[in-house]
């Protein structure tokens, strides 16, 4: 079990108080120019203790009772996750997690944001997952935080400075900077995504005349101000709360609840126009042209299937790989999405 606060915030806000938005879905998504900040238990993707120094034991609470409005005898679990967290999300680019107890980067991903269903219940059937207040990851996990924090002033650690305190943060035309500070220095940490797949491109900034410097990352030394690339490697892929949509037969309206279940419709319109990915709407039987290949390839049903399946197996032309999180679903679901495809092109 995660060490983890107690069960602080019940509530989830988004926290972007100068234009409160969020779109009435599962899977939230922000944009390149207009990030995503969602204050929410976000997941713990089996991060190791060494980077939780700050937060207190995993220790059992006691039992409330909303209808006495009091404790109550007995010892519950602290949720898993991470309680005092603000995700970010630029689109399928990139997505991130602050921790603001450790005030450190968490985690970083590509190819989707989170899946709110157990936390904020299920949009058809309204009903929220009794006990499981943590979303679920959505895409491609690339960078993930390990041992002593990776931010050194001249060569060491910023563990070694003293606590880190979370000061807040704010926002620069709609990104956020996060403030905190160690001993005495402050800091300062922006994320953004990158032209360069499973990376993002940081800046860091100090109070200190000391050189500034990112664990492992060779080159990055300035003082006052630093830039530079995290570039990741594939660690994990995650696809969201797990369904048991208990189908037996493919048809085209399975696949059409499927396609807004899934959160396929957040990327693909069906009407022909652009999204974070090609429009499916004329698109089955048609040609696509596939990067690093001569010859179109034809959307047939295999075509189709790998597509869902395994999207960087081929690449559309003109779209960034990582951006669509792979699909592992029953048979009788991806024959459904299919079918559903197919039916997008009839000869009007
Ligand atoms: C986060 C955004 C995102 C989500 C969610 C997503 N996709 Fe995609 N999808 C893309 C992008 C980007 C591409 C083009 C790059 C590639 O080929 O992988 C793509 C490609 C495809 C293609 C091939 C399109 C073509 O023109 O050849 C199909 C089919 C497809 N997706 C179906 C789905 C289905 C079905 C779902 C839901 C189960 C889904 N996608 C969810 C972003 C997304």
């Amino acid at each position: 079990m995660r060490k983890s606060l107690t069960l602080l915030c019940l509530l989830c806000l988004p926290l972007h108080a100068a234009e409160p938005w969020l779109p009435f879905d599962n899977q939230p998504m922000g944009r390149l120019d207009r990030p995503l900040v969602l204050r929410s238990y976000l997941p713990d993707p089996d991060l190791e203790d060494a980077v939780f120094p700050q937060h207190d034991a995993a220790r059992k609470v006691s039992k409330y009772n909303p209808g006495l409005g009091a404790d109550v005898p007995g010892e519950v679990q602290p949720v898993p996750g991470l309680a005092a967290a603000i995700g970010v999300n630029f689109g399928p680019a990139l997505s991130y997690v602050f921790d603001t107890t450790e005030a450190r980067l968490m985690y970083a991903w590509q190819g989707g944001f989170v899946d709110m269903t157990p936390y904020w219940g299920d949009v058809q059937k309204g009903s929220r997952v009794s006990f499981d207040y943590v979303p679920r990851l959505v895409g491609t996990m690339f960078y993930k935080a390990a041992g002593k924090d990776p931010i050194e002033l001249g060569g060491k650690s910023i563990s070694e400075l003293g606590p880190r305190v979370f000061t807040g943060y704010r926002l620069e035309k709609g990104v956020p900077v996060f403030e905190f500070s160690a001993g005495a220095t402050r800091f300062t940490l922006t994320l953004k995504p990158s032209t360069k797949p499973l990376s993002c491109d940081l800046v860091l900034t100090s109070s200190s005349d000391a050189p500034l410097g990112w664990r492992g990352i060779d080159g990055t030394r300035a003082t006052g101000k630093l830039r530079f690339t995290l570039a990741g490697t594939e660690l994990a892929k995650f696809q969201g709360y797990q369904r048991d949509n208990k189908i037996t037969k493919a048809s085209v309206s399975a696949g059409e609840t499927l396609f807004n279940q899934y959160g396929c419709a957040a990327c693909h319109s069906i009407d022909g126009s652009k999204s974070h990915g090609p429009s499916v709407g004329k698109l089955a039987g048609h040609k696509v042209e596939i990067e690093g290949l001569d010859q179109p390839v034809i959307a047939d049903t295999a075509y189709l299937l790998e597509s869902i399946k395994a999207p960087n197996a081929k690449i559309v032309k003109g779209y960034p790989p990582n951006y669509m999180p792979p699909f592992g679903l029953p048979d009788v679901e991806y024959d459904s999405l299919i079918l559903y495809i197919q039916s997008l092109d009839k000869p009007e």
